[in-house]
């Protein structure tokens, strides 16, 4: 068979998933914790308003006289409701749980996974590379606790040339079919891609960087979309990084990853013409934001796109929606999600640099969930994109 007919494994370069092995008792063990962290957080939840709505909020009118008047308050009424204890009580367990279930399976294969790594790396038949700098100084914020409740968070290492953290973030995704929820996240570069595409018809990215990368599930779609573009991802923890540059090759798209932390990164001015992330800012302290987005400006060519998908504001969502977001705040180890959603998105846009009328705020459809003429629609601006996590994407960002 000629070279360019073989598979990437037959060409040597081998997939590190393929090293998962979990036993029987493992395997269940992480579907029943996806499955009920899924169940409390996209069912229980509503069981939660409706005990609010029919005992807490009536109990805590006839104490103030007047109704909780933001989430913070709705937060607080529920602390001592019982079907709010259980529901608080599945989904910490469930997410402390679902890495847990993990652990043992990775602990074994960590050796075996490191030098699938190593050998996929020194197989790189693409044109991507892997920058890693071994002097990274974490911030506190990424440092003091562990994210998600995920033991060792996104940073840690135990080895030289480690992975394992980076297998435990995705374990329960390559635990099995369908193993978490049946939710993808990776649509969410696919969907905030087609509607940067369809939206902006002159908009042609020669380089883009996906900030907070993790393994860039969600940059690769960029590739597709945009033909020719660069594709960079760059991210302040190796392991992930290590790992998607291993995926990368395997998968033969030409990926260029570097370990940074976004609030100021080694990039020339003006080196970009498209800036995404997903799921990264509320994770850091607000100042870090500031710092991010002062660099998106930087970073950005003049008519360049930056676009952060991210949770609603505050003052864009109701106070129930707002209490059940900020659930996280408290108890899942995201001690920042509060203070980033009562920002004003579009003033710190402006505050980075940005020219607040060429700024946006809004949700875009998941690409699964408009069929076509759907879609033309919402461009058209005849119907609204699904809620935020219900179908739909939160974004803001800005053309410069
Ligand atoms: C929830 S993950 C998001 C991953 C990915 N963007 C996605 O869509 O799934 C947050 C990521 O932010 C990264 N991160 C946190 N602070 C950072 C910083 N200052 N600079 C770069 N990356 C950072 C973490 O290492 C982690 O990979």
């Amino acid at each position: 068979m000629p070279e360019a007919q073989l598979t990437q494994e037959e060409a040597g370069v081998p997939n590190p998933d393929a090293l998962f092995s979990q036993s029987h008792d493992e395997y269940t063990r992480t579907r029943f914790t996806g499955t009920l962290l899924a169940h409390a957080m996209m069912n229980l939840r509503f069981k939660v308003w409706d005990e609010y709505e029919r005992d807490v909020k009536p109990a805590f009118m006839r104490e103030h006289g007047r109704a909780p008047s933001n989430g913070k308050e709705i937060l607080d009424a529920l602390h001592d409701n019982t079907f709010f204890q259980v529901y608080s009580s599945f989904r910490y367990n469930a997410q402390e749980m679902g890495p847990q279930s993990v652990i043992p399976a990775i602990e074994r294969a960590a050796p075996a996974f490191n030098d699938a790594v190593r050998e996929a790396i020194s197989h790189n038949t693409t044109k991507g590379t892997l920058r890693l700098n071994p002097d990274m100084t974490f911030p506190k914020y990424m440092t003091g606790l562990d994210a998600h409740l995920t033991p060792g968070g996104y940073w840690s290492e135990r080895a030289p040339d480690d992975v394992s953290q980076a297998m435990i973030l995705q374990g329960r995704r390559i635990s099995g079919p369908n193993a978490n929820t049946k939710r993808d996240f990776s649509m969410v570069g696919v969907s905030v891609g087609t509607y940067l595409k369809r939206h902006y018809t002159d908009f042609k990215p020669r380089r883009v960087l996906d900030m907070a990368t993790q393994e860039g599930k969600n940059l690769f779609a960029y590739g597709k979309l945009f033909p020719g573009v660069e594709l960079h991802g760059a991210d302040i923890a190796a392991p992930s990084l290590r790992y998607g540059h291993a995926k990368a090759i395997h998968d033969g798209v030409d990926v260029h990853f570097s370990q940074q932390n976004c609030e100021q990164t080694d990039f020339p001015d003006g080196y970009f013409d498209l800036i995404v992330s997903s799921f990264f800012l509320h994770e850091i302290s607000v100042q870090a934001t500031r710092n991010v987005l002062k660099e998106c400006y930087r970073l950005l060519a003049p008519g360049g796109i930056v676009a952060h998908m991210e949770l609603p504001p505050h003052k864009s969502s109701p106070d129930l929606l707002n209490a059940t977001f900020d659930w996280d705040s408290r108890y899942n180890n995201e001690p920042f999600y509060s203070a980033f959603r009562s920002q004003d998105y579009t003033a710190l846009l402006t505050e980075a640099g940005f020219d607040a009328s060429k700024a946006f705020e809004l949700e875009v459809p998941d690409v699964n969930v408009f069929s076509p003429e759907q879609y033309e629609q919402f461009l058209k601006g005849e119907i609204k994109a699904p809620p935020h996590g219900r179908g739909g994407w939160f974004i803001f960002g800005a053309r410069k």
